[in-house]
């Protein structure tokens, strides 16, 4: 994972930065905030570090940050430094070679390529000082993006705007050479069902279903490939494990539930798993064929999806499959509400449909905003849609 260390000047377009950040973890980067005093007066070092889920840094000489981590090291940790807003005080700083506080210190020590996003009034930024530092600047090569014209927030019109996060996060991706384009879950989190259950009745005997794993395991495959990092709890297949997923092997439906509850938390859910909807208790010695057949008691087993569509640790989107055989929208719709997930992939499994243990199948999604009918396609293909599909939802759930 490559690293960006964000070094936040004090302007009020230091408010962007918490959207950069989101941004850059979106796509997959680790981002690291040095916040400077003036910086502070317009963010919080407890937004920062909530966002960018590490420590942030602050004070040159705070002696635990010194025995945790020193400046030299923190700046050559990361693979990149982001000043953003660059102040016309930090640009100043850095091209005199000023290093008087834990910002332009890291500045001046790293060894790393640097990107400024400069942010100031328009008087400011054409100040022949703060020209003549930008050519300095760009002359040691550092790279810029932004500033923009538009309306400030004092009021002026001009060139100063700090450029938007996501052209700020485009930059920072072209110098770092890393491409996501087309990975639409880069930075999520994916937890999939998928396959039987197996439920013993003693120790050479189970219940179970003839699930085939396919759909569940293309759905996992298709998430990393849109760049998410993918959990697959599957049940007993005869298919391999798809390559760039963390595959988790359960046999019975409790199992199930329990890894997927460890794979928490996650941003993304799909219950593709024919869990068996009852168990027995099984026996420790295999049952002796006697005079009379003996009796299964069923236990009912724990809905999985349902449980983790009411968690208090619910995935932002959850979605569920449901395989009928008769009244099949009815039956889904009816499922969406009482399982607490956002869609339900509806599949006929009846009649000589084929689906379970085929390389076909056809779906209908079923949302709270109604019905809608796919055509038949290849699993794999059904995946890739489905990740587009909830790329889409994920986006626009915020
Ligand atoms: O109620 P039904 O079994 O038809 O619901 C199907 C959906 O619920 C599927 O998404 C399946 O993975 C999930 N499910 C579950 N745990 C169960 C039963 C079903 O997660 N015990």
């Amino acid at each position: 994972m490559k690293r960006v260390l964000l070094i936040i000047g004090g302007g009020i377009a230091a408010y962007k930065t918490l959207e950069l950040i989101r941004a850059l973890r979106k796509r997959g980067l680790a981002v690291r905030c040095i916040l400077t005093r003036a910086g502070k007066e317009f963010v919080t070092p407890l937004a920062l570090s909530s966002l960018s889920g590490d420590k942030v840094y602050e004070d040159l000489f705070s002696l635990t940050d010194e025995a945790e981590m020193g400046h030299i090291e923190l700046s050559r940790d990361a693979d990149l430094l982001v000043v953003a807003p660059a102040t016309a005080d930090l640009l100043a700083k850095m091209a005199s070679g000023a290093a008087n506080d834990l910002a332009s210190t890291a500045l001046l020590a790293t060894d790393k390529p640097i990107l400024a996003a400069p942010a100031m009034n328009v008087r400011m930024w054409l100040h022949a000082a703060t020209q003549r530092n930008f050519s300095r600047l760009e002359g040691d090569g550092v790279r810029f993006v932004g500033p923009g014209e538009g309306e400030m927030a004092c009021g002026e019109f001009g060139p100063g705007r700090m450029a938007e996060p996501v052209e700020i996060a485009d930059a920072i991706e072209a110098m770092l050479g890393v491409v996501t384009k087309g990975k639409p879950l880069t930075g999520r989190r994916v937890v999939v069902t998928s396959g039987p259950t197996l439920e013993p009745i003693d120790p050479v005997r189970f219940l179970s279903n003839r699930s085939s794993g396919r759909q569940g395991h293309a759905i996992a495959a298709a998430a990393a490939a849109a760049g998410a990092e993918v959990v697959l709890v599957s049940g007993p297949v005869s298919i391999p494990d798809p390559a760039g997923v963390r595959t988790v092997h359960v046999e019975a439906a409790v199992e199930m539930l329990a890894a997927v509850e460890a794979a928490l938390p996650c941003d993304i859910a799909v219950f593709c798993a024919a869990v068996a909807d009852w168990r027995v208790e099984p026996a420790w010695q295999k049952i002796k064929k006697g005079t009379s057949a003996p009796t299964l008691a069923l236990i009912e087993n724990p809905d999985i999806l349902a449980t983790i569509g009411h968690h208090s640790r619910r995935p932002r989107l959850v979605i569920g499959f449901a395989a009928e055989t008769e009244k099949m929208l009815d039956h889904a719709r009816a499922k969406l509400a009482r399982k607490g997930c956002d869609m339900i992939v509806a599949n006929d499994v009846g009649g000589e449909a084929g689906v379970m243990g085929g390389e076909r199948n056809t779906v209908h999604l079923v949302t709270a905003n109604g019905v809608e009918d796919w055509p038949t396609l290849d699993k794999a293909e059904v995946a890739r849609r489905l990740v587009e599909r909830m790329a889409a939802l994920i986006e626009g759930s915020r």
